[in-house]
């Protein structure tokens, strides 16, 4: 195999792109096979450079700016690990872009926000903007939306898509201590994001739907039209409660094509029957099913993030390009050709729900509105339909 190099340049060494970094050492002949040409890393960028990474980085250049790795020579492929929707992140792939370097990214806050522009600058440049990573961290949720399932109009989905809050609601379930008790350990153990409302009021799983449900129903991705409610609101006795009757809480993110084109979608912290597979999903792991008018449904699950699912992922996106490269539509439809979303809101789509009451037995309600219910207690949308 003498294929020329593909060159990459990886800005972000943390988490992810130390993953990275390991896989690539790693396996350079199995990659090599893979993508038909050695996979090399030619510069990289992070904050400090004198940092321990458990990783060497010696072999490659170095780059205090990392935006100066979109103009490099000697790079052909920018890789953006750095997070955020703004700032550095964005400059990055935007110059790269803009520059002819396609841009391989984990970054689901910038893909939700800006995804539309930057969707359009690859298309307009016939440049590949691979995000595998964004979603579902190792488990392949977008080629399943965008690639397997091309062939369906897609009918429904239901995510657990944030692992954060799944390992929370876990960790209150099975040692019986408070939500308070388990966030604070949770912050400690740097389990959560910087800033925990991220993770906590859904905003990190909001991303993640945008971008999928742009990809679903083809429609421009539109961060700031999508409920979200997080697990805020919990307490331990719910959990218990709901546990006792059969019943489990997850963060859903949940999506539904009405009739003419008309869409909801929505992060909601919701209950799923406990011998359901979305039950069986806990800790750190992720679930999407979806269900598609030919396919009927069909599901991914697998580790949502951490070093080495999320950098299998990006991986994956590395060996893409080499092998020829997705220049087509970032979101499965021409950037130029997406849809505006037209959305109904979660109060107005009839479900299924729950009602659960202190030292009573729960009540269920079948295919009402929210705002039809009337008893006492509080009151969850009930996930099992796919
Ligand atoms: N962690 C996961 O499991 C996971 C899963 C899916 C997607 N993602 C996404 O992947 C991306 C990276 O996440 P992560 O967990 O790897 O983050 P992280 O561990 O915080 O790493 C961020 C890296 O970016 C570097 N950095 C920060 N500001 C920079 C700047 N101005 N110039 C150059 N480098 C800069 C940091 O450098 P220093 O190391 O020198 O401080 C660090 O190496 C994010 O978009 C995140 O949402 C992460």
């Amino acid at each position: 195999m003498n294929a020329k190099p593909l060159r990459f340049g990886i800005a972000g060494l943390g988490a992810v792109g130390g993953g990275v970094l390991r896989i690539l050492q790693n396996h350079p002949v199995h990659l090599e096979r893979r993508g038909g040409c050695p996979l090399v890393i030619s510069a990289v960028s992070g904050r400090d450079r004198s940092k321990d990474r458990g990783v060497s980085i010696s072999a490659y250049a170095w780059e205090d700016d990392a935006i100066k790795l979109a103009s490099r020579d000697d790079v052909d492929i920018v890789v953006e690990l750095i997070g955020g929707d703004e700032g550095v992140a964005r400059t990055l792939v935007e110059t790269a872009l803009k520059n002819g370097k396609p841009v391989i990214t984990a970054n689901k806050a910038l893909l939700a926000k800006h995804g539309l522009a930057l969707a359009q600058l690859a298309e307009k440049n016939e440049l590949p903007l691979c995000y595998e990573a964004a979603v579902g961290g190792g488990t392949p949720m977008i080629k399943m939306m965008r690639e397997a399932l091309t062939a369906n109009a897609i009918l429904k989905f239901r995510g657990i898509l944030n692992g954060s809050t799944n390992f929370i609601l876990s960790e209150i379930r099975d040692s019986g201590r408070s939500y308070d008790a388990v966030i604070a350990e949770a912050k400690e153990k740097g389990f959560l994001e910087a800033d925990p409302s991220l993770d906590i009021d859904g905003h990190d799983a909001g991303h993640k739907l945008c971008i999928l449900g742009s990809i679903a129903f083809g429609i421009k991705p539109a961060l700031d039209k999508l409920p979200r409610t997080g697990i805020g609101k919990i307490k331990l006795e719910d959990i218990q409660n709901a546990e006792s009757n059969g019943y489990r809480f997850k963060l859903v993110c949940w999506a539904e094509r009405h009739e003419k084109g008309v869409v909801t979608l929505a992060v909601e912290a919701g209950l799923v029957p406990r011998d359901s597979i979305m039950a069986r999903v806990e800790k750190g792991k992720n679930i999407l099913m979806v269900q598609g008018d030919s396919v009927g449904s069909s599901l991914c699950e697998g580790m949502g993030a951490g070093p080495g699912p999320t950098a299998s992922a990006v991986v994956a996106d590395m060996v893409d390009i080499a092998r020829g490269g997705r220049t087509d539509s970032v979101f499965g439809v021409a950037a130029n050709d997406l849809l505006d979303g037209n959305f109904v809101s979660p109060e107005d789509v009839a479900g299924d729900f729950v009602v659960l009451r202190a030292n009573e037995k729960p009540l269920v309600f079948s295919n009402q509105r929210r705002s039809e219910i009337q008893e006492q207690g509080k009151i969850f949308r009930l996930f099992s339909d796919i």
